[in-house]
């Protein structure tokens, strides 16, 4: 199927798995009408993230400007079955203007963008042996030795435009692709795609419609892999279905992705009723709503529950709830106290023995965001609150009212999911983001509920992410 304008293909090809041919030289203003790709098609590039490698895919490219353009140029790689035939040619630059007073090139691209290059940047960025190390893909090159009001002594396009050349003062050489420039941004809005994802919040529509992977695929096939992660990237909530009943799966779950996170309940740890139990999850009460671990500056990120043995009784059946939405309930119906719980903190502690005699102690705000003022994370979990507050004391009413209207909104029947983990099941979820529950069980002669858990972080995800991309759709590296 070509589509004419773009010459964006895609294609099924033998062993099922469809990929992505986006052979297109996306530099034409161009509207790609969304029913001329199939349904399937574009239900797929959902699912592999496309829409964040082009968030108007495929409606509409508007390639002449920011970050469109930064990608309209890329060369296509986003199938093996590429041909010479589809391949974009590289960008190449029309013209380069010195400004010496503002100490940077003006650069026209052939593809209309026009980028501005710092001197002292160019510099710092020569991509000679002498100053790059490539294998390492690290700077061998010192910032003592820079110069940041350098002013280069001459400039050449080389190689039909598609090389900028540079003699520094010095005498010393640098050269530069244009392909390599064209992809070079200077915008304090351009965002990470992946720490920075398009976040979708959820409620009770997900009873019963939680996205499910199936654990062979996710063991065997990246692209499933990554469709998995996404998921967990942008709604934080997958269930795994297949998996062996048997210790260890989640370990070899967690080390497809990453490193599995050891804490002070271990590398995994063995959710079942223990005496002395360190942890209430190791006894038959109900849990209420949490995250695990809060009493961490580094939380663990993504957290797997997994079903080796249910319950033989009623109960035992998980609850999940997207932090998320409720926080952006809470700003919208109690601003002060959304408010109130992003400027004040709460404290978090745990202690006793378990894989590591321990004392964890951490204070962080209920509802947290990072710098560009988007949402980062939600802190909350009643069994592990420290009895201390690191607050005035005039604060303390004001807190417990806070937490009370989270709690209150976080319960609302239409919030939350309820999912009862059948054996070879594993939860999966942000755990920055989804707060998990469960209600109590009995235990029975007959039965033991024994769940089997682990965390990995996104640092390590991302990092695989991006691999998984630049193997399956072409993304190059900066
Ligand atoms: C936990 C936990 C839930 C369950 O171990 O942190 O929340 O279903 N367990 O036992
Ligand atoms: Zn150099
Ligand atoms: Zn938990």
């Amino acid at each position: 199927m070509a589509l004419s304008a773009v010459r964006c293909s895609a294609v099924i090809n033998a062993s099922k798995a469809l990929r992505m041919r986006c052979t297109a030289n996306f530099v034409r203003r161009a509207t790609v009408p969304a029913e001329s790709l199939t349904e399937k098609v574009v239900d797929r590039v959902k699912l592999l993230g496309l829409r964040q490698i082009y968030p108007s895919f495929p409606q509409r490219f508007s390639p002449w400007l920011g970050r469109d353009c930064m990608f309209s140029t890329r060369p296509a790689r986003y199938s093996t079955q590429s041909t010479e035939q589809d391949k974009p040619s590289p960008p190449k630059f029309n013209e380069v203007t010195r400004d010496d007073s503002a100490r940077w090139y003006r650069m026209g691209v052939d593809n209309g963008y026009e980028g501005r290059y710092p001197y002292v940047w160019l510099r710092d960025n020569c991509r000679c042996s002498q100053c790059y190390h490539p294998s390492s893909w690290q700077r061998s090159s010192e910032v003592a030795d820079l110069d940041p009001d350098v002013i280069p002594s001459s400039e050449e396009l080389i190689d039909d435009g598609r090389v900028l050349r540079v003699i520094w003062p010095d005498g010393h050489r640098s050269e530069f692709s244009a392909e390599w420039l064209n992809r070079q941004r200077f915008s304090e809005s351009e965002k990470d795609v992946l720490s920075s994802p398009e976040l979708q919040t959820w409620a009770g529509e997900l009873n019963g419609n939680i996205p499910t992977f199936k654990f062979e695929e996710l063991m065997n096939e990246d692209e499933e892999l990554y469709n998995w992660l996404n998921v967990l990237n942008t709604k934080g909530l997958a269930v795994v279905s297949g998996a062996p009943t048997e210790t260890g799966v989640v370990q070899s779950l967690a080390e497809r992705v990453a490193f599995v996170k050891t804490t002070t309940y271990g590398d995994t740890f063995q959710v079942f009723s223990k005496h002395e139990a360190s942890n209430l999850a190791y006894t038959p009460k109900s849990l209420c709503l949490h995250i695990d671990l809060p009493y961490y500056k580094y939380t663990p990120g993504i957290q797997m529950l997994h079903c080796i043995e249910q319950a033989d009784c009623a109960g035992g059946q998980n609850q999940f709830v997207d932090g998320l939405n409720v926080s952006l309930q809470v700003k919208k119906e109690f601003p002060d106290t959304y408010k109130f719980l992003r400027t004040h903190e709460l404290d978090f502690r745990d202690a006793g023995v378990d894989y590591r005699t321990y004392h964890m102690k951490y204070r962080r705000p209920v509802i947290e965001h990072d710098k560009y003022g988007d949402f980062l994370c939600v802190n909350y979990n009643d069994h592990v609150r420290a009895p201390y507050m690191s607050l005035p004391v005039e604060k303390v009413t004001e807190m417990y009212k806070a937490i009370k209207i989270f709690n209150q909104v976080m319960y609302r029947p239409g919030n939350f999911v309820q999912h009862r983990l059948a054996a070879g099941e594993i939860a999966t979820f942000n755990n920055g983001r989804v707060l998990h529950g469960r209600s109590g069980f009995t235990i029975t002669k007959a039965g033991n509920r024994h769940l089997e858990g682990t965390y990995f972080d996104w640092d390590e995800t991302y990092s695989r992410m991006r691999i998984i991309r630049e193997k399956l759709f072409g993304d190059e590296r900066l």
